[in-house]
């Protein structure tokens, strides 16, 4: 603070101490003209109030001097009197940095751990997974839902399933973390036309077991063993390199209906997952891998997550609102 901001704050402080202390020693000792009848003969609200004249009381006195007083000390022992730094040398930056460090070292062993234990071990660890939890809700709850259980408008998996587009194993789930994910489901709306797409999409859902016309479902396979083989496998199983999901196990991640199947197959799809490992950083990705990994791996550890509190479509439930990024 340069001299003159310094003079200027040293100013202000003893102009208002000095009007503070002029009217605390002038108010009990000014004249009030009293009449008769106790008032001062000021009448408000035409004659329905006159002002009474009373004494200030002793505790507000005591209680203000205090006060006066506590306004001194302050001054002495903390910065606030221009440029003065206050007897404690007390600054904002020390505690700060204090705070800081007394932070660190409670967090210290428990990023220990995360940093030399596998994904898997820590999922076992409750420390770890209850800061994961945590974690998840402000990261990943958004696309993939509060409980994990993903969303079917988003294409955000369940997380909780112990089924994958990739894989479950610790290190391919923080890969997913880290560095992102996008499935590409091409359009065929065009190379198969309308009829075509719900004769692929009639041998898609009898794949799972469903019924389905079997005059499509026969066409449907022709054209399947053609455009889809290459990505989802000749039994329909999928492909964990490519995203590709398995389409024989009544998990969808758009919706297993006729009607989401063949928009699937029509226009495409292509769910992304943000890479994180900006926002997150290696630690706390691991962190919740570990949580992922406990939820969708019931022996790990935790017990799964209460299945109730997301609508079974998978919509995002109300915990699940858009969180802002940063
Ligand atoms: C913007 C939405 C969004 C956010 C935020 C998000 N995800 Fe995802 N996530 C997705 C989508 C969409 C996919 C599917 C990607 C695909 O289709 O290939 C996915 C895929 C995944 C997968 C792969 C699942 C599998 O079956 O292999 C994992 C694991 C995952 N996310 C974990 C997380 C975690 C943990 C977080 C928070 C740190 C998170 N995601 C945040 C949208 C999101
Ligand atoms: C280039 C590889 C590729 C080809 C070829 C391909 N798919 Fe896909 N398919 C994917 C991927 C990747 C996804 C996941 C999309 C996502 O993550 O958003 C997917 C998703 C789907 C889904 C949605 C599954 C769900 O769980 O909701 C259906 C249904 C599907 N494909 C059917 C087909 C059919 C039928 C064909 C052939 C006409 C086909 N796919 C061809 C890669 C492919």
């Amino acid at each position: 603070m340069s001299t003159f901001w310094s003079a200027w704050v040293m100013f202000l402080v003893v102009l208002n101490l000095g009007i503070t202390f002029f009217l605390f020693l002038w108010a009990p000792r000014v004249k009030i003209p009293v009449l008769p009848d106790g008032t001062t003969g000021h009448v408000w609200a035409h004659g329905a109030l006159r002002e009474s004249v009373r004494k200030l009381p002793t505790w507000w006195i005591g209680f203000s001097a205090s006060m006066f007083l506590w306004g001194f000390i302050y001054l002495a022992l903390y910065p606030g009197f221009g440029a003065f730094k206050g007897l404690l040398g007390w600054t904002s930056g020390a505690q700060l940095e204090q705070q800081v460090r007394v932070n660190d070292a409670l967090r210290e062993p428990i990023l220990q751990r995360v940093r030399a234990g596998t994904v898997e071990a820590l999922a076992g660890d409750a420390q770890v997974t209850a800061i994961g939890h945590t974690l998840f809700q402000e990261n990943c709850a958004a696309c993939h839902g509060s409980t994990g259980r993903g969303n079917t408008v988003l294409g955000a998996p369940n997380l909780v399933d112990d089924d994958w587009l990739y894989a479950g194993d610790g290190e391919t789930i923080l890969t997913s973390i880290l560095d992102g994910r996008r499935g590409v489901m091409p359009a065929w709306g065009g190379a198969l036309g309308r009829e075509g797409v719900n004769q692929v999409a009639a041998y898609v859902l009898s794949l799972g077991g469903s019924e389905a016309p079997e005059d499509w479902v026969a066409a449907g396979q022709t054209h399947y063993a053609t455009l889809c083989v290459a990505c989802h496998g000749a039994d329909g199983h999928g492909n964990p390199v490519l995203g590709a999901p398995n389409l024989t196990d009544d998990i969808w991640l758009y919706g297993g209906d006729f009607a989401r199947i063949a928009e699937t197959i029509r226009d495409g799809r292509a769910g992304e997952m943000p890479s994180l490992r900006a926002r997150l950083g290696e630690d706390q990705a691991r962190i919740i891998a570990a949580w992922v990994y406990a939820q969708s791996h019931a022996a790990a550890g935790n017990p799964p997550v209460d299945s109730s509190m997301d609508s079974p479509d998978g919509e995002p439930s109300s915990g699940a609102q858009p969180h802002e990024a940063g």
